[in-house]
């Protein structure tokens, strides 16, 4: 049997007014039943928008121009419009950033998992009832049989998310995508929401596409890891060899600049020099070249294929193919 998710050569691109901007740039990963894979790299590298390109839901100036995303086995490109309302929120569930936008303030929390069900199962208002004071234990609300009468504004931040926690899985989905789930929560209480994640994914057997931009995160969470740069994907490896031996020079950038507890910076803390590209002018080669120090003369011409450094651990930069 192939993976659960596979992502083949996607190319995702917005057409502004300035030009054609290259999100996401020829991205390729898989994902295997059970698995958490997380997509990290810095702010604009196109994270979101590869997640959004797997459920298509790009707004109308973005296009997907190349590539297949492969569901168990079935292009999600080329699916009608019914089979795709059947995998978003079905086989599929995903959680964002913001919880509160995300939430209708005119319904109750019941109502709203309720919502879900209904679509998705041919089951009774009363059988969906039960399940949505199931799901909300499950989420960890305090009084679940009670909570489902209340309104988003009733409740914290935290417990928003637990509701959209609780609507993305809500029909058992095999993968929950999970774009920066915590970014928009206090410290504590994104470290209850990753614990749930965890258990969700292990109680439910379900994979997780897991977006983040902090790397201490991913050390806890994740199984592999693909790190973005502008658009690309530069290094692919399990999370404790890619912790152990990061190959691309900005992943070993990425990972001196998580702050770490035990080690004394004075005033500063390491961070990678120089910006990113603007999407609308990339160079021609390795996007990276311009902030990298071990910069070869080819790497402004071409981009390398990713390298297969050793078995699982992928890397794609001219340094790593020359043996540095
Ligand atoms: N609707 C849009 N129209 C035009 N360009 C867009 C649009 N959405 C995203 N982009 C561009 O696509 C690129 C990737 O954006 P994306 O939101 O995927 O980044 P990200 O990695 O998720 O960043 P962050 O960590 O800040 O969430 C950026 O250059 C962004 O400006
Ligand atoms: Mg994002």
């Amino acid at each position: 049997m192939g993976p659960l998710l596979k992502v083949e050569n996607l190319k995702t691109v917005f057409m502004s007014e300035r030009g054609k901007v290259k999100a996401v740039d020829g991205i390729s990963f898989e994902i295997e039943k059970g698995q958490t894979l997380a997509l990290v790299g810095e702010s604009g590298c196109g994270k979101s928008v590869t997640c959004l390109s797997i459920l298509r839901l790009l707004m109308s100036s973005g296009r997907i121009e190349k590539g297949k995303i492969l569901f168990q086995g079935k292009n999600i490109l080329s699916l009608c419009n019914r089979e795709l309302r059947q995998v978003r929120g079905g086989q599929i569930g995903m959680v964002f950033q913001e919880p509160m936008t995300s939430l209708n303030p005119l319904m109750t929390l019941g109502q709203q998992i309720r919502e879900i069900l209904l679509c998705h199962n041919k089951i009774s208002k009363k059988e969906a009832d039960t399940r949505v004071v199931e799901l909300l234990r499950d989420v960890r609300f305090p009084k679940p049989d009670k909570s489902i009468n209340l309104y988003p504004h009733q409740i914290s931040g935290g417990m928003r998310q637990r509701v959209m926690i609780a609507i993305a899985v809500a029909c058992k989905p095999l993968l929950l995508i999970a774009d920066e789930p915590t970014t928009a929560l206090d410290v504590t209480i994104q470290a209850e929401i990753l614990d749930l994640i965890q258990y969700l994914k292990e109680s439910y057997g379900m994979a997780v596409l897991f977006v983040t931009h902090n790397l201490g995160i991913v050390r806890q969470t994740a199984d592999k890891v693909v790190v973005m740069y502008a658009g690309k994907a530069v290094e692919e490896a399990n999370t404790d060899d890619l912790f152990e031996k990061a190959i691309h020079p900005y992943t070993r950038h990425l990972i001196e600049s998580v702050p770490d507890l035990h080690r004394n910076y004075g005033d500063f803390l390491p961070s990678i020099p120089g910006k990113v590209p603007d999407a609308l002018h990339r160079p021609e080669g390795c996007p990276f070249c311009l902030r990298c120090d071990e910069e070869e003369p080819v790497c402004r011409e071409l981009m390398p294929d990713f390298y297969e450094y050793k078995t699982d651990h992928r890397v794609a930069c001219w340094g790593a193919i020359h043996g540095k």
